[in-house]
This record gives C-alpha cells, structure tokens and sequence, in this order.
C-alpha cells in the first residue's frame, strides 16, 4: 500500500512538471512516513514542503496542487494538509481489508515476490578458525542469518558464503603445537577438543620457547606451498574447528551449513593473479618493498595517502588480497547482483576501499552493489568490550548454555505444568531467542550492552514478551478447536481496535521491503513488538469468541489468525522457533 501511494506520489509530481508547476530539474526522493498520531492518518509525506522552495510556491498552495494531481485510484480514502504543509493519507477502508484477505490466503502473509529477483551474495560469520566461536561472532552470523531468510522470502536468490579464516600465519604455531601433541597423545582429538585452551597453548609456546617461532614459520611456508603433511595437518584442525562453528550455528538455529563455507584458502591460486592483473592495469605502485594500491579518494588524518597493500614485501598476501578475489568470485563466478559483507563495523575503511578498487579495476560492474553493512560491539554492563567472569573472551558455547539454564530457572519459578521434557525445550527455545532477539531488536549500526535480565525479560521489546504473544493468539484457536487456516467469513473493521489492528497487520510487506533493502532486522522486531501490543488491545476492548455477532467473530478471528501468522513468519526470519505454549 506505502509503494502504491508512492507510486501515485510520483505521477503528481510527473504531472505538475508537465505543467511547469514545479520546475522540471527537481528530482524529489518521495518520503512517505507512518504518522505517530493515528490522528494524521496512516502515512504522511513532506512532498510539499520539500518541493516549495524550487518551485518558488507557498508549501500549503503546492500541497493542494499536488493532491489535485494525484491520479484517480482506489487506494486513498481522505487526504488532508496538515500544519506547514504536511499531506496526511488515510487509506481507503475497502482496499485495507482486500490488501488483509489476500494476504490471510496467501502462505508469504502479503510478502510479495520480487518482481526481478536478484542473485544476492552475503558474506557472514566468517569466523577465524583459530580459535572458537566467541561472542564477538555472534552479531555477524545472527544478523547475516536473518537478512539472508528475509532476502529469500523476497524471492531473491541468496548465496550466503562463509569466508572463513583458515589461512593466517597463526596457523604456523597451531600446527607445529599440533605435530607435538599429537606424538604425545594417542588421541588427537583430545586435544582439540577445546580450542581455545589449544590456541593459548600454542600461543604461549611460540612467544616463550626457544625455536618454536621459527618451527612455526617454517610450517606456514610449506603449508602455503602446497606440502602433503601440513595440509593434512591443517585439514585435521580445520575440520574440529568447522564441526565447534556447526555445533554453534545448530544451536543458534542459523541456517549455515558446510556447503556455504568459502574459506580463505579457496583463493589462495587467484592472489598471484589479483597483483598481477592490477600491476597490468597500472594500479600498483611500489612503497618500501610493498605491492600498494593508492587511490585518491582516502587520505589519512594528515592528508597523506592510505594505501591498500596487496603483497608484502616478502611476497606473502593480505586480507585486502583475498577480499579482492573473493569480489572477481563473488561478481564474475557466482553473477551476484548484489554483495552484502556483515562485518564489524570497525571494518569500514577496509570495506570501501575493496569495493572502489572494485569498481574501478572492473572486477565488480557499476551496476553491483556492493555493501558492507557494518555492527557495532557487544559490551558489558561497565561499558567496556563484554567478557566472561574470568575477564577472558565468552565463547558462544558457554554464553548459550547460560542463557538456557537462566531461562529453565525463569521458566520453573513461573510454575507451569510442564514435564521434563516440555520443560527443557521452553527453557531452550525461551533461552536461544532471547540472546538471539536481543542483539537482532538493536539498530546494528550501534553497541549494545548485554544484560541478562532484559533480555529474559517478559515485558518490552524481548522475545519472552513476544514468544508469550504468539502462545495467547494460539491459545484463542486451542480453546475454538479451529486450525488458524479454517476461519472463514469476511474482515469488517467495526471498532476502532479491530481498525488499529488491520493497519498494523497491512504494514508488514512494507517492514519486510526495508530489512531487505537496509539489512536492518531491528526494523522487523519493533514491527513485531508494535503488532502484538496492538493485538494486546485489541484483545482487552475486542470480544472474539464472546462476540454477539457471528460475522463479527469470524472477522475477529480472522484478524488474530493472521497476527499469530504473521508473528511466526516474523520470528521464523530471525531464526527463531515458536512454541504453542509457555
Ligand atoms: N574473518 C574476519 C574476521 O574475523 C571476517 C571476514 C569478513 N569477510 C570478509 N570477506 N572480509 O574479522
């Protein structure tokens, strides 16, 4: 509905530079906003008052005229100017509910499909193999998750790609650590069984001991050069590495798999080619032995040129290398319409170089949008970096393992009837999605502060309040014995809540346009907390089953079926299950 009068927008405005009301160079971006104050109407556009100035017009008189030319259609019920110049729309009543029944038969809740799919590449997780998953990956692999199930929803063909670190000259000292521990013990797997335990190992042993280093180094020089032994050495540690990042992702219900992991190495053949093909363009420049790209268009605190290095002067490769192949892959190989990067966002500068190199070394088309879609940091109550009790980095693992304990503690005290069993998937369930809902519900561009007790908790913006939401509207269908899908009957809007209701219901393909075009999953779950208050309201001043009127009734029930719909599509896009009750 917002993309319809959008579209009417356009044409008004089409029309009035037809008619020289507005002059003809102005390209206005139309903004159509949703009005706090039900009172405004459903949407509101500052058209007029952005477009006064050029067109030399009183903002209110240019309203009028802009209204005048809106062409005849069905969608908007009223328009009204409001203060400066403000056009306030209210959507016809009879298009509102159509826009509801199509969307109550149809299995995307109103989503529409992309009207030109587009092959989407997104790169998340992407966790250096080292060490284990650790809080700071939680973000990337929570938020790329649910962007790329929103893109799919949209019928665009999403390609997520796991480029993993598995190719940093740490892995020199891990090996040499691994060569040792695996005579000692007769079983390696032993060993690797906590990885981080092993990487401190390795780590204090190639800054403490005599030889160690430069064993270390040794290593990464053959295993980079393709040795039979260390490759199978690596291979080994890759392999426990992966399986601890897939025990994570099942757990966090993210849909990653082996399949999408696209690691570092796998470009290691195209690094060579990368230089050389830039030095053939006559990109490269030379600076104290190193392989540079400068470009003009970042310059230091000082104004002094920021270089991307490509090859070090003893000939090893970068980051900025593999990133560069991994857009010729990403652009030529797998023909990606758009590349997204859901990366910290202390990356950005690494971001915008790769991709302006990109454009301009052509390995990326003007056409590919390329975007980093950058996050801030997980802190701690004190406002610093969060780390676990011993001030270590939390691993992912042990931080999902208290959420669920606190969660099966909040879960007994509340005492339900549950039995065990029962019992440990609420606590799972309730546990997972509220570390997952808590990070996903903050604008992503900002850090948050992690706190146990907001998280868990049942009133606000959390998932326990939104999990408990979906469990009432069910609860509805349990006591009426009806499936959501076999409520039959028409929607009507009699009361002002069951209108409420409709509106925010009919908002939701409009919510799924935006995390998609912004990857912005927190836009879906302040949809998600405003829909089920508005249900909440509905249900206080709205007899449903106790409605005298059966029409009334069916359309009530119709109403709620497609909240707890909605809620489910909403939380399955987060990667986060339901439960039917709690
Ligand atoms: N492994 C990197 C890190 O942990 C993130 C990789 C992000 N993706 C990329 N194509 N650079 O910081």
């Amino acid at each position: 509905m917002k993309q319809q009068i959008e579209e009417l927008l356009h044409a008004a405005v089409a029309a009035l530079i037809a008619a020289e009301t507005i002059p003809a160079d102005v390209q206005p971006r139309i903004q159509l906003d949703r009005p706090r104050d039900k009172s405004h109407g459903d949407f509101a556009t500052n058209l007029a008052l952005m477009l006064a100035k050029p067109a030399k017009q009183n903002p209110r008189a240019l309203a009028e005229a802009i209204i005048a030319a809106i062409p005849v259609n069905a969608v908007i019920g009223k328009t009204e100017i409001a203060g400066p110049g403000f056009i306030n729309f209210t959507v016809n009543r009879a298009q509102l509910i159509a826009q509801l029944e199509a969307a109550f038969i149809d299995e995307r809740c109103g989503v529409p499909v992309a009207e030109n799919p587009q092959t989407v590449v997104i790169d998340y997780s992407s966790p250096n193999l080292a060490k284990e998953m650790h809080v700071g990956h939680l973000r990337s692999t929570i938020i790329g998750d649910a962007v790329a199930r929103t893109l799919s929803l949209q019928g665009h063909k999403v390609i997520p790609q796991n480029h993993v670190g598995d190719w940093g000259t740490q892995f020199g000292m891990l090996l040499a650590h691994m060569e040792d521990s695996l005579q000692e013990a007769s079983s390696d797997t032993l060993a690797l069984s906590d990885l981080e335990t092993f990487y401190k190992a390795a780590k204090k042993r190639f800054d403490d001991e005599a030889g160690f280093a430069d064993r270390a180094r040794s290593l990464v020089v053959k295993l980079q050069s393709g040795d039979a032994y260390c490759k199978s050495l690596w291979q080994k540690f890759i392999d426990t590495s992966l399986a601890h990042c897939q025990e994570v992702y099942d757990r966090l219900g993210v849909q990653l798999t082996r399949a999408d992991v696209m690691a570092e190495s796998a470009y290691n053949d195209d690094l060579a080619k990368v230089v050389v093909d830039l030095r053939e363009q006559g990109l490269l420049e030379e600076n104290q032995g190193a392989q540079c790209v400068f470009l003009e268009e970042f310059k230091g605190k000082e104004d002094e040129p920021l270089p991307i290095i490509v090859q070090k002067k003893d000939g090893g490769y970068l980051y900025a290398t593999t990133d560069l192949a991994a857009v010729r892959y990403r652009v030529g190989t797998l023909q990606a319409d758009r590349v997204i990067y859901v990366v910290d966002a202390r990356q950005s500068l690494h971001f915008q170089q790769i991709f302006t190199l990109c454009k301009k070394a052509g390995y990326a088309n003007n056409s590919t949008s390329l975007e980093h879609l950058g996050f801030g940091m997980v802190l701690g109550k004190d406002g610093r970096p969060y780390k676990s009790r011993d001030g270590g980095v939390t691993k992912l693992a042990d931080l999902l393992d208290e959420s669920e304990r606190r969660a099966a503690e909040l879960i007994a005290a509340k005492g339900t009837d549950f039995n065990a069993e029962e019992q440990a998937n609420v606590a799972r369930v309730v546990g997972i999605a509220s570390v997952k809902y808590a990070d996903l519900s903050k604008n992503r561009t900002s850090d948050y502060v992690f706190d146990w007790d907001t998280m868990l908790s049942f009133e606000g913006n959390t998932a326990p309040y939104l999990l408990y939401a979906y469990t009432r509207v069910n609860s509805i269908f349990q006591k009426a014995g009806l499936a959501l899908h076999e409520v039959s009957g028409a929607i009507q809007l009699p009361t002002e809540q069951d209108e409420t209701l409709a509106g925010k219901l009919a908002q939701f393909p409009e919510i799924i346009a935006s995390v998609g075009n912004k990857g912005m999953p927190h836009f879906l779950c302040g949809y998600m907390f405003e829909l089920a208050g508005a249900f909440s309201s509905f249900y206080e001043a709205c007899p449903i089953l106790n409605a005298d009127d059966e029409a009334v009734q069916q359309s009530r029930l119709k109403l709620a079926a497609l909240t707890a719909r909605i809620l489910a599509q909403g939380l399955e896009l987060l990667g986060i299950d339901t439960l039917e009750r709690m």
